[in-house]
């Protein structure tokens, strides 16, 4: 389907080369794509803490949104987004994305992405003129709550294609340099005084293999670290999934927003073997129904629109089905469509569960929700930029307004591209004029007994069970207070562990989850409604006000040691 590439990085050891004009924390859709964007004015170092393709978007599956057909409109794009949103979402960074999605995918086609065609059709790619290429051709897929067929798609296999794509092009770019294996710690904030504004200029790093940190100097940082689903115990996200971008805004003093709402996709595949493997909300979109263990469907009982009805309804209708009946998971069934258009139309879906014993073309999927997409973050306007003086932020990290309560399908790839364009041009506007800032304090390493394993896979553990039992599908105030006694005990354990001991890649993602999940306790306990993806059973009502939650740090002092 998607063609090889060569995988193998060009790896950099921070302090072999300390400075770039631009360093990118994250090698997903955002980060490679601001990199791509930038290096024509700019040198960039793009860092990634483990490999570079283990990040949400090399598993994303159905597509990403965008307005491509005649019969669909911009209009209907934006009004489908806010509608799932619940109130929150931000008309004007609505339209910005929706806006640009289709100049995004263009922009993807040319640089070589092998996009799903309609039958017999092709589309010229890879370095042609803009001009040139006919994006008519594209299929387009449907997914739950769009009221047009709009997923442009890869098979069920878009981010591999997109990030294999743009990884090869990154890697063929000499102003591009990858540092694999390097976790980012925490960021450089020079307090110039004399009420001047605080400024990045720097990221202290921690090299995976030698286990030492130094500072990376650059003029500009984006944090593009992705989401931090890994903070709930099942999840469709990989180990990345920290929170770790959201963890060292909010200590460098950036607000940030939303956290309360977390998306869980509905079907997450259910097998002992395979905890984290996504079933596309595009299969139901080919007519997959989701049924009961005696085959009845159930979804009509909760929306009209049946299976396609938004993530946040058919997730919490499969926690109370599952739930009163006593059964660990649902089912979904695409068994009744033509064997041949479920091998063609889901390759690896298909490839995936046969190897699992499951033939989709004959047989159910067993699935359950799980936790999927974090829809706040660090704020950011719509060039990327944050509360502090050159550290831009883009992709999942964020909390732009685009989502609200709730995120329709397909959207966040857009968002990662067209962010990643507006945050590259504003850089390029800047760059002339910003100077380094100088050198960074070197970061007072001198700890040198290793941690105890034991103790941080088990807080591990506590942390995300913890989430997933209290601040779950459906929440309360007990729920949420309970949650909250527990952070703290943990976070104080967390703390202690990380002041003592030599730091490694496992003990910075604890530390940022334990703080990541503080802000998603502390934003749910203050959200006195339901909406969105946010149920609070002692709250069932929308408040007549719609109002984002937003937290800054020196409010929440408690939240900032860590
Ligand atoms: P990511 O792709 O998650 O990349 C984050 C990067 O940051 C990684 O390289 C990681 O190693 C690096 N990183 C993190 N912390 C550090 C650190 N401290 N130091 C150094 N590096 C760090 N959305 C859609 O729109 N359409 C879909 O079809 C779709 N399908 C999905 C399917 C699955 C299974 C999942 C999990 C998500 C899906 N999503 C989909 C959501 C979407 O894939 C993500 O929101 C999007 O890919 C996020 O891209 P990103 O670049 O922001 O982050
Ligand atoms: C999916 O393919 O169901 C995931 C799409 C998304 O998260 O937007």
């Amino acid at each position: 389907m998607s063609p090889r590439t060569n995988l193998a990085p060009r790896r950099m050891i921070p302090g072999s080369t300390r400075k770039f004009d631009i360093l990118v924390i994250g090698s997903g859709a955002a980060g490679l794509t601001l990199a791509l964007r930038a290096a024509p004015f700019a040198s960039v170092g793009l860092l990634s803490k483990s490999s570079l393709e283990q990040g949400a978007t090399f598993y994303a599956q159905g597509g990403i949104a965008a307005v491509l057909d005649d019969s669909d409109s911009l209009e209907s794009h934006v009004e489908d987004t806010i509608t799932v949103g619940g109130g929150l979402c931000h008309r004007e960074m609505v339209e910005h994305v929706v806006g640009n999605s289709a100049a995004a995918v263009r922009w993807l086609v040319e640089q070589g992405v092998p996009f799903s065609t309609l039958p017999g059709a092709t589309v010229r790619r890879g370095g042609s003129n803009d001009a040139d290429i006919d994006l008519s051709s594209l299929h387009l897929a449907q997914e739950g709550a769009h009221s047009h067929r709009r997923i442009i798609h890869a098979t069920d296999a878009t981010g591999k294609a997109v990030f294999q794509t743009l990884h090869r092009r990154a890697n063929e770019n000499p102003t591009i340099h990858f540092m694999e294996g390097c976790t980012a710690l925490d960021l450089v904030v020079h307090e110039p005084g004399g009420g001047a504004s605080r400024r990045c200029s720097g990221v202290y790093v921690l090299d995976d293999a030698t286990r030492r940190v130094s500072a990376i100097e650059a003029r500009f940082v984006v944090l593009a670290t992705g989401g931090a689903s890994k903070a709930y115990l099942y999840t469709t996200n990989p180990d990345s999934a920290s929170g770790d971008g959201i963890a060292m805004a909010w200590r460098a003093g950036c607000r940030v927003a939303n956290m309360e709402f977390n998306q869980f996709h509905p079907t997450c595949l259910f097998h002992p073997h395979a905890r984290s493997f996504l079933i596309t909300e595009a299969m139901r979109g080919e007519g997959a129904r989701l049924e009961l263990p005696d085959g009845a469907r159930f979804m009509e009982q909760f929306d009209s629109r049946g299976e396609l009805a938004s993530r946040d309804v058919v997730a919490r209708a499969i926690d109370h089905e599952t739930k009163r009946l006593g059964e660990d998971c649902v089912y979904l069934n695409i068994a009744h469509r033509p064997a041949e258009l479920v091998r063609e139309r889901f390759p690896n879906i298909h490839r995936r569960c046969l190897e699992l014993g499951i033939d989709i073309t004959r047989e159910r999927i067993p699935v359950v929700p799980a936790a999927h997409y974090t829809c706040g973050g660090v704020m950011v306007n719509r060039d990327g930029e944050t509360d502090i003086e050159n550290l831009y932020a883009v992709g999942e990290t964020t909390f732009s307004g685009l989502h609200g309560a709730n995120r329709i399908a397909s959207n966040s790839l857009s968002e990662c591209f067209v962010i990643a364009f507006s945050a590259a041009d504003s850089i390029g506007r800047k760059i002339g004029d910003t100077d380094f800032a100088g050198p960074a304090p070197g970061w007072p390493d001198s700890r040198a007994e290793s941690g105890d394993d034991i103790l941080i896979s088990h807080n591990w553990d506590e942390l995300r069970r913890c989430m997933w039992d209290y601040v779950g599908i459906v929440r309360s105030d007990g729920r949420l207070r309970r949650a909250e006694r527990r952070l703290e005990m943990l976070r104080e354990e967390i703390h202690e562990h990380f002041q003592s001991y030599r730091i490694s890649r496992d003990m910075l993602e604890l530390r940022n989850l334990a703080l990541v999940a503080g802000l998603i306790v502390r934003s749910a306990g203050l959200r006195k409604e339901s909406r969105g993806l946010h149920f609070n059973l002692d709250h069932p009502n929308l408040l007549p006000e719609a109002a984002d939650t937003v937290l800054a740090p020196p409010e929440h002092a408690d939240l900032l040691e860590f």
